[in-house]
């Protein structure tokens, strides 16, 4: 599960740390599907596409935009690889709160913005007896084709 931190024309952009396991992922295949999953209206939306790198000035004003602690974590952690006790991430936590005191943080390299752009957008919504509909919208030639999936 991710922020959703933008969306437009463009397309849908997240933001993590690039050496996750998601990232090493994207890395290798730099395609994602996206769910949006609203339980009580019981429907959901799923996108799929390539994806790219959000430009590194819009995820340095993201990043700037973010509370200082959870700047200082994006230092401190090495998301997704093993951690042999909590009593660690805390000791690198004020390692990185006394490299960086009194300063701004700036954002690590290895923390940035992924951007999905859709080529397949697909609105689910419950019917009765798992009747449901499937409504299907495919990128083509520079527009959209709309169709209907059998649930
Ligand atoms: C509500 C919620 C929001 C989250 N938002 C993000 C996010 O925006 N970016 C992120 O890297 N991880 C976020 N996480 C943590 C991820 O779900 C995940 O644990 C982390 O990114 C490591 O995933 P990976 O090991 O598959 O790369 C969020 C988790 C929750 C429960």
């Amino acid at each position: 599960m991710v922020l959703l931190k933008g969306h437009g024309p463009a397309g849908f952009v997240f933001y993590t740390n690039e050496e996750s396991a998601k990232g090493a992922q994207l890395a290798a295949n730099p395609r994602a599907a996206l769910l949006f999953h609203w339980k009580s209206l019981r429907r959901q939306v799923r996108i799929e596409g390539s994806v790219e790198r959000v430009a590194a000035a819009d995820a340095d004003a993201y990043f700037a935009s973010r509370s200082r602690d959870s700047q200082l974590g994006a230092w401190a952690s090495d998301q997704s690889r093993p951690l042999d006790s909590r009593a660690t991430f805390e000791r690198r936590f004020k390692e990185v709160q006394q490299r960086f005191e009194g300063a701004d943080v700036p954002r690590p390299p290895h923390w940035g913005g992924y951007r999905v752009l859709p080529e397949r957008i697909e609105f689910w919504s419950d019917r009765p007896h798992r009747l449901h509909e499937r409504r299907l919208f495919e990128r083509q030639d520079g527009g959209w084709c709309e169709g209907l999936l059998y649930p």
